[in-house]
C-alpha cells in the first residue's frame, strides 16, 4: 500500500470522500516559492488533502505545486487530491460569493474545489484591509443570503460540498434552521489542549464533519499568544516516550480517535512524513483518559483575528464570537 492509500477517508454527509489528514498550508508571510516547494514535497510524500483560503494568499503556489505534481507523474490528475478553500470576510456578502470562488479557482487553476468553507461567521465591509481585521469594518453577517450562495456554488459544479469554519454550535444551529443543503464539514481549532467536545457531539448528531485545525497547537505564520501547549505537554510526552513516538504523532492520533478530520501544517519533509505515520498502531484506554484530564484552553478566538485598537461599531461581539466551552 502507499502512503496516500494508507491515509483513512471520511466519508461527508453528501457521500464526497475526504482523506482524515490534510496539509494546512497558510504562513505568513506566505513566500511564494517556498511554499510551492513544500506542498509539492507533501504530494510526494502521500498528502491528497490540502487546506487553503484566500487569505492565505497560498491557493496559487499550490496550484502551481499540483500542476507541477502531475508534470512529474506523482499524480496523475487533480482527481486524485481533496482541496478547500474559504470565503473570507470580506467576501462574506451575498453578492460576493460567486466571484470569490471564481478567483479561488482562477488562483487554483482547476475547475472545482473538493470543499469551499465561511472562513468565519462574521462581515467586513467589501476592500477592507484584510488582516487583523479593523473593528470599525465589522458588520452584520447576512448568514441566510451567503449561504444560499454557496448553495448556489455546489449547484454549479464550483464546489462538490460546501461548510463552515469558526462556528459554534450556537451559529451552526441558526445555519441548520435555514440551509437546504446542510454544512458538510465545521473546520474549528481542535487539539489535545482544545477538545471541542460539546461541538464534537453536536456535530455528530448533525452529521457535521469536525476538521481540527491547529492539531499540534498551531505555531507557524500564527501569533499566538503563550506556549504552545500540546508540543510541551507533560501527559503527551509520557505516553509519546512509552510508545517510542513523538508527541507530535500522539496529538494527530488522538485526533484520528476522535473520528474528526484534520489539517496540519509542517514545511519540513521529515515532520511531513511523520505526520502520516499514525495509522498501524492506537492509544490505550488509559491515554485516551489520561488525555481527556489535560486542562483546556483555546488559543484563536475572535479577538485574535481583530485590530487590538477601535470599537465594534454595529455588532454585538456575541454574534461572532468563534469560542464555546
Ligand atoms: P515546521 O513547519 O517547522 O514543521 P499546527 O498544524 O498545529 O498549526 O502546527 C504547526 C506547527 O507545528 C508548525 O510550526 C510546524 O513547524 C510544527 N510541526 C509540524 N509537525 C511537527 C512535528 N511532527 N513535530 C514538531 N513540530 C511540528
Amino acid at each position: 500500500m502507499t502512503t496516500s492509500e494508507m491515509i483513512p477517508k471520511l466519508i461527508l454527509n453528501n457521500g464526497h470522500v475526504m482523506p482524515v489528514v490534510g496539509m494546512g498550508t497558510a504562513e505568513f508571510p506566505s513566500i511564494p516559492e517556498k511554499m510551492k516547494s513544500a506542498y509539492l514535497d507533501a504530494i510526494a510524500i502521500g498528502y491528497r488533502h490540502f487546506d487553503t483560503a484566500s487569505l492565505y494568499q497560498t491557493e496559487q503556489p499550490l496550484g502551481e505545486a499540483i500542476q507541477e505534481a502531475i508534470k512529474l507523474g506523482l499524480i496523475g490528475s487533480r482527481e486524485e487530491l481533496f482541496i478547500t478553500s474559504k470565503l473570507w470576510c470580506t467576501e462574506n456578502h451575498p453578492d460576493l460569493v460567486l466571484p470569490s470562488i471564481q478567483s479561488s479557482l482562477r488562483n487554483l487553476n482547476t475547475d472545482y474545489l473538493d470543499l469551499y468553507l465561511i472562513h468565519l461567521p462574521m462581515s467586513v465591509k467589501p476592500g477592507a484591509s484584510e488582516f487583523p481585521i479593523k473593528r470599525e469594518d465589522v458588520v452584520p453577517l447576512d448568514l441566510k443570503g451567503v449561504w444560499q450562495a454557496m448553495e448556489e456554488c455546489q449547484r454549479l459544479g464550483l464546489t462538490k460540498s460546501i461548510g463552515v469554519s469558526n462556528f459554534n454550535t450556537r451559529k451552526l444551529e441558526e445555519l441548520l434552521s435555514f440551509a437546504k443543503i446542510p454544512p458538510a464539514v465545521d473546520q474549528v481549532e481542535m487539539n489535545t489542549s482544545w477538545q471541542q467536545q460539546k461541538l464534537k457531539k453536536y456535530c455528530a448528531n448533525k452529521g457535521i464533519c469536525i476538521t481540527g485545525y491547529s492539531p499540534l497547537g498551531g505555531q507557524g505564520g500564527q501569533k499566538l499568544v503563550g506556549i504552545n501547549p500540546v508540543l510541551t505537554s507533560d501527559v503527551l510526552k509520557e505516553i509519546a516516550d512509552a510508545k517510542g513516538k513523538t508527541i507530535a504523532q500522539i496529538a494527530l492520533r488522538w485526533l484520528v480517535e476522535q473520528g474528526v478530520s484534520m489539517v496540519v501544517k509542517s514545511f519540513n519533509k521529515e515532520r511531513l512524513r511523520q505526520n502520516l505515520e499514525i495509522f498501524d498502531w492506537e492509544l490505550t484506554e488509559e491515554e485516551r483518559e489520561k488525555i481527556g484530564k489535560i486542562p483546556q484552553k483555546n488559543r484563536v478566538s475572535v479577538d485574535f483575528m481583530l485590530a487590538k485598537e477601535g470599537s465594534l461599531n454595529s455588532i454585538d461581539i456575541s454574534n461572532i464570537e468563534i469560542i464555546e466551552v
